[in-house]
């Protein structure tokens, strides 16, 4: 039983030696921070190519509704139970040790990968800014040696991480300014590309809306191995890849759900917050509402200017700029987006920080990991290390289908999050609820459907990835955490 040994629940307002600096614009920005990047200056134009057309606007739709019911289970569970390890805390003070981990572990991938793989994205925009002054880099320095074509390192992409690294290091108040000034820069760039859209669309683009369903073959280029099928095509259909037509519509909502990721990243920073109890809900739902309004108008727009057909390109939002002969509007959507794709890294990393510093004080990795600074009053060990983890994996490891394991990671972290509000409700209706859930029990059931639903139509691919990352996880809490926890000490 003591696999559901739970931790007390402490006030998310208690003192933890950290400083409490953030406020709730701040958290609002670092929230937009996370949350725009690679998903719409890149995916969304694969994703109309490939999977949804013009219908990626309901994509977007069906992701947010889910990403907004994890958003308010998410405050609700922020403001009561607060400590900085977010939906691994809830976890643990809800479900117990075991599940709290577990939890934990996938967070830690969303966010690890995430880093990597968006640094990665930002090479490639940092490189196309640099041609446009006629000076690209050479191909060996911008791919990995395990990349479909091989180069030596991924340079650009390790720089971004080790300036990331000295930036967190100095501070959360430090990495918060930064963060601002880049997502005004990201926001700037999209009320661009919506001023300029608006003024030449052409409808006929839009039809048909949703095209016809069709069966991927080999000659089309997408799925050709059941790896590549979804799993639900494998356990539910009729054991054939399919794109467009509505299914296409949900397919595209699980990649594009991408796009939403971060806004969880806000709650790591609760012991971080003047006043958490008001502040988090402010930053998690305010945040996640800008950046869907945002989405839906650029996904149409998009589809809108230019045919779904001539998405599937590396800088989609840049490339339909371009073809309606907007180039200099083209060349400031990348700034916008090395900016943006700057800011998604720095947030997840600092949520990674936070997340890996409440598991190592709860003794379930080494408790010396988290060690503040004398300074900046931030875990530089925690910083360091995993900053070389990630620098390693941005620079040589080819990171492809991993990325949706980021997806999974945190579709199935939100189906527990949406699953923790029911349950404490339950088991702890006494507790103080400063920001409770709307439509009660409703919402989170919804938010349990829309996520598990999008998780079947991730690939099997992916399915197998996150089975090997946790049983790698169950090893190290059976080999090291379940003995070293503080809660095993204390009995
Ligand atoms: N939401 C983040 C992005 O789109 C992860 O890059």
């Amino acid at each position: 039983m003591s696999l559901f040994r739970t931790k007390p629940i402490t006030s998310s307002t208690a003192d933890t030696g950290m400083r409490r600096d953030l406020t709730a614009f701040n958290l609002t920005m670092l929230g937009i921070g996370a949350i725009i990047g690679a998903g719409i200056f890149v995916l969304t134009g694969v994703s109309a190519a490939t999977q949804t057309g013009p219908a990626i606007v309901l994509s977007f739709v069906v992701a947010g509704v889910g990403c907004a019911c994890a958003a308010l289970a998410y405050a609700e569970l922020a403001a009561s139970i607060g400590g900085c390890g977010s939906a691994y805390g809830y976890g643990y003070a809800g479900f117990g040790e075991l599940p709290g981990w577990v939890i934990g572990w996938m967070l830690i991938a969303e966010y690890a990968i995430a880093v990597s793989a968006v640094s990665v994205g930002w090479s490639g925009y940092f490189n196309s800014l640099l041609q446009s002054f006629g000076m690209g880099m050479p191909h060996s320095l911008l791919h990995g040696p395990f990349d479909a074509t091989p180069g030596i390192i991924n340079l650009p992409a390790v720089g971004i991480v080790v300036a990331l690294v000295f930036l967190l290091a100095s501070g959360a108040k430090v990495s918060a300014r930064a963060n601002e000034v880049m997502v005004y820069i990201k926001l700037a760039a999209i009320a661009l590309f919506i001023g300029v859209a608006l003024f030449h669309i052409n409808p006929a683009n839009w039809s048909p809306f949703i095209p016809p369903a069709e069966v991927v073959t080999a000659a089309g280029g997408v799925a050709t191995s059941v790896l590549d099928m979804k799993l639900i095509e494998l356990i539910g259909g009729g054991g054939e890849a399919t794109r467009f037509g509505v299914a296409g519509i949900f397919g595209g909502a699980a990649i594009i759900f991408f796009a939403y990721l971060g806004f969880d990243a806000v709650s790591t920073s609760a012991e971080e917050t003047k006043n958490p109890q008001r502040d988090l809900p402010i930053g998690i739902i305010g945040s996640l509402v800008i950046c869907t309004v945002l989405y839906i108008i650029v996904s149409g727009l998009l589809t809108g200017i230019v045919s779904y057909k001539e998405l599937n390109v590396p800088s989609p939002v840049a490339h339909a700029l371009l073809s309606i002969g907007q180039n200099w509007a083209a060349g400031m959507i990348s700034i916008g987006a090395i900016a943006g794709l700057t800011t998604v890294c720095l947030v997840m990393y600092y949520g990674l920080t936070r997340l890996l510093f409440a598991i190592a004080r709860d003794g379930l990795l080494p408790s010396s990991l988290a060690t503040l600074s004398e300074k900046s009053r931030s875990p530089v060990r925690i910083i360091y290390i995993t900053g070389a983890i990630m620098v390693f994996m941005s620079g040589f490891v080819s990171l492809g289908n991993l990325a949706s394991l980021t997806n999974f990671a945190t579709l199935a972290a939100f189906v527990v999050v949406c699953g923790g509000v029911i349950l404490l409700r339950r088991k702890r209706p006494d507790l103080p609820r400063p920001f409770k859930t709307p439509g009660y029990p409703f919402i989170p059931l919804l938010g349990i459907v829309v996520c598990a639903y999008l998780m079947l139509n991730l690939s099997v691919t992916t399915w197998i990835a996150f089975v090997v990352w946790m049983t790698l996880g169950l090893a190290v809490y059976f080999g090291y955490s379940y003995s070293h926890s503080v809660l095993a000490q204390q009995k």
